[in-house]
């Protein structure tokens, strides 16, 4: 049976930090209520650099990371709800900076922060099914675009940037995804959403004209069902694999809010030393986070061959997923 291991990463953010101190000059918040409440000390936004850039720059890292040039990949698969173009997709607009072969498939996938894992799994099921082998996996968005600045409420949690991976297929049966889960309840979209510029209709002048197209969140509600969502999927990832939260070496987590990743690590027992978190640096950047966190450990040398990897998402849509991974 063929299966899908992660043989290459890559992280790229933008060049300008936005401290809380800087938030402080033209928000009516302070770095004390930032930091206390979500962990988040400064975020990356984006002043010249589009989707599409920012992928490029991790693609680039995970395919050299490789040991492979971008004529191996046969599948490129691009979570983000921030697209530079309504279409084409971030993906193809990848496809063309890259030099990845024409005819080589390549498409967005649109689930909010758990997108890269949602793009994870769908490239996981194209290789155990044989119809790809070398898959490029990008998790990319730029809030600093799709939030209100005026908003205290919602500005200051989010950050931009992309990650990225090499999904091959692998014939160790022991090595790689163990277990891959996704997960949506269009029920709750209500808690975490963007209308955008589609609240639009021009054959109905009014519909669009006292619609917020910004980001919008019942913060304190999203928080209660990120925790228990968050706990229950970790539990499903490591039951499918019958593994035990102690067997897992670093929990890579979606960088939302500190308190939901501490309050998930008490609950499946895990110390400090188990769980990855970055979120003071970046922010949440949507389906950016986990793939940049899982650079970060991989090129720090937090990870060694063997290790069990647990990655875990939650998001707009809702949406929610998990991962794991034997390195
Ligand atoms: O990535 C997708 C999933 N996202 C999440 O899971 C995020 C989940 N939610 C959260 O992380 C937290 O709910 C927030 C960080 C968004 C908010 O924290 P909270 O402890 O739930 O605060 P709150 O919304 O209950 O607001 C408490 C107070 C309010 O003032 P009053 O009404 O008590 O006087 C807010 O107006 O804090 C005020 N507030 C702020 N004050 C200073 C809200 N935003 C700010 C701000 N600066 N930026």
């Amino acid at each position: 049976m063929t299966h899908s291991k992660i043989i290459g990463t890559g992280a790229s953010v933008p060049e300008k930090v936005l401290t809380n101190s800087d938030l402080e000059e033209f928000l009516d918040t302070s770095d004390e209520w930032i930091s206390t409440r979500t962990g988040i000390k400064e975020r990356r936004v984006s002043v010249n650099e589009s989707a599409v850039d920012l992928s490029e720059g991790a693609a680039n890292e995970a395919i050299k990371a490789a040991g492979l040039t971008p004529d191996d990949i046969d599948l490129i698969i691009v979570g983000t709800v921030t697209p530079d173009m309504s279409f084409p997709s971030t993906a193809c607009f990848l496809q063309e900076r890259l030099g990845v072969r024409p005819s080589v498939p390549a498409f967005d996938v649109s689930a909010a922060c758990s997108g890269f894992l949602f793009a994870l799994d769908t490239a996981d099921k194209y290789i155990v099914s044989g119809a790809a082998e070398k898959v490029l996996v990008v998790g990319v968005d730029i809030f600093s675009r799709i939030v209100d600045w005026k908003d205290r409420a919602t500005c200051v949690l989010f950050g931009d940037g992309a990650g990225a991976v090499v999904l091959s297929k692998s014939s160790d049966k022991g090595e790689g995804l163990l277990s891959s889960n996704i997960h949506s309840d269009g029920s709750l979209w209500r808690s975490l959403f963007a209308p955008g510029a589609t609240a639009y209709n021009p054959f109905k002048p009014d519909s669009g004209e006292d619609t917020n197209p910004y980001v919008q969140m019942h913060g304190g509600e999203t928080f209660k069902l990120a925790v228990k969502t968050i706990a229950a999927a970790c539990n499903e990832a490591l039951m499918a694999a019958g593994l035990k939260s102690e067997d897992v070496s670093i929990l890579i987590p979606h960088q939302a809010n500190e308190r939901i990743i501490t309050a998930v690590a008490k609950r499946l027992g895990l110390t400090d030393s188990q769980v990855c978190i970055n979120i003071d640096r970046y922010g949440n950047t949507s389906a950016g986070s986990i793939p940049i966190a899982l650079d970060e450990v991989v090129r720090g040398g937090r990870v060694k061959s063997g290790d069990i990897l647990l990655f875990v998402s939650f998001g707009g849509g809702l949406t929610w997923a998990s991962t794991l991974v034997k390195w």
